[in-house]
């Protein structure tokens, strides 16, 4: 009832709020005998973290993880695996003056609205720290789904504000370029302009909204059920559970609203899909194709910038958020993007080989879009 619980057999539980002692989760169904050490983890949190670059949040968590239980000798042994990151840089007298306060665009109003109490500290439980979690029980995900089927999870940043990559075709994306950026840009050369378009955002106190897309290889045809259990409706769900977002496309997205049948159907030749405007997916099932999925990031809420308001008595005020914020939320967006698309992958491998792992190769398979 109280959705802190995500997937059917690879299950994650996360618990905690921004300015509490710790943040965690629970994964349970897990298959046993991955290797799986603390070390492991540190990679995709420092991708997540903020305090990295001037672009981000100031806050600065260790965010190292604890793994209390499921793994012995280094190896998951199938039991539940606890794992807890300490929060280490909270300061919570930054949100004394909006304790009793709305943001406008902030989850504020609503929890107020809903549970008639509210942990206002760094936002508590609607804080995007959550997600420090989803990202460290993916990369479990992320592990075994490498091991045992070659998939590679990855993503980028598709738009910040009305830029976009110059290079954006998600089967041709230079990753190693996506990775030595702090915006996860596809596209070297506008480095230099994100920056100063940022710098002059920060300047100004305003905030700007971004595309973070995450992109799935390897993945075998079959994964996915119809009809409540679909492949891209488990993506979409996945990916508007993450903060802030306001929309999801899979493959061709909205774009395919103005496209014809004949230029949408991605042709299957003796070499492969011609294109691959289903994103991976048909009928709720995966294609063998690529999985693209481009997820939509509002502007951040919490500004300098002063908003008349309403306070929880109804009087009018003015609302002023100091305390550090992310100017663009979607910058931290794509490793969580990534880890919410290993999770739903994750758990629909089980789901699959659980119903139809005996069914095997019942006609040959289509090779990926030809070129990419
Ligand atoms: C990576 C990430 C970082 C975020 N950082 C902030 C932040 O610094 N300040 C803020 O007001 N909102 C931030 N948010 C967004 C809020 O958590 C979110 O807007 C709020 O909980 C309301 O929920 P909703 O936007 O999903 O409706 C962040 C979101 C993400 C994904």
């Amino acid at each position: 009832m109280s959705s802190n619980s995500f997937g059917h057999l690879f299950t994650v539980t996360t618990f905690g709020e921004s300015h509490g002692p710790a943040i965690g989760c629970v994964v349970d169904g897990c298959p046993p005998g991955i290797e799986l050490a603390v070390e492991d983890f540190a990679h995709d949190l420092a991708r997540r973290a903020t305090g990295k670059t001037r672009h981000t949040s100031a806050r600065r968590e260790a965010d190292e993880v604890e793994i209390l239980s499921g793994v012995y000798e280094g190896v998951t042994t199938g039991t539940p695996i606890a794992l807890l990151i300490r929060n280490t840089d909270a300061r919570s007298k930054d949100y004394g003056s909006i304790a009793r306060q709305f943001r406008p665009g902030h989850a504020d109003y609503t929890y107020w609205q809903k549970y008639g109490i509210r942990d206002p500290r760094g936002g508590g439980r609607s804080s995007a720290r959550e997600t420090t979690m989803r990202v460290a029980a993916a990369v479990i995900a992320k592990k075994w789904l490498n091991d045992r089927f070659g998939v590679r999870v990855r993503g980028y940043l598709s738009q910040l504000g009305d830029i976009v990559p110059a290079q954006f075709d998600s089967a041709a994306i230079d990753f190693d370029v996506v990775e030595s950026n702090p915006f996860f840009w596809p596209d070297a050369s506008q480095v230099p302009e994100l920056e100063a378009y940022m710098d002059a955002l920060r300047k100004s106190g305003d905030s700007v909204g971004a595309r973070a897309t995450a992109v799935a290889d390897g993945v075998p045809p079959g994964w996915g059920e119809p009809v409540y259990g679909k492949l891209d409706g488990d993506l979409a769900a996945a990916m508007m559970s993450i903060n802030a977002v306001k929309g999801v496309e899979i493959g061709a997205g909205f774009a395919s609203i103005a496209q014809r049948g004949s230029e949408h159907r991605d042709l299957m030749t003796a070499q492969g899909f011609a294109s691959n405007h289903a994103g991976g997916v048909l009928g709720g099932i995966s294609t063998g194709q690529q999985i693209v999925v481009s997820t939509a990031f509002k502007p951040t809420s919490s500004l300098r910038l002063p908003a008349d308001g309403l306070d929880v008595d109804g009087n009018v005020v003015e609302v002023v958020t100091t305390g550090r914020h992310d100017p663009c939320v979607g910058i931290r967006a794509t490793p969580i993007c990534e880890a919410m698309l290993a999770l739903v992958l994750m758990d629909h491998a089980l789901r699959h080989r659980a119903q139809c792992g005996d069914v095997g190769d019942v006609t040959p398979r289509i090779a990926g879009r030809i070129g990419g």
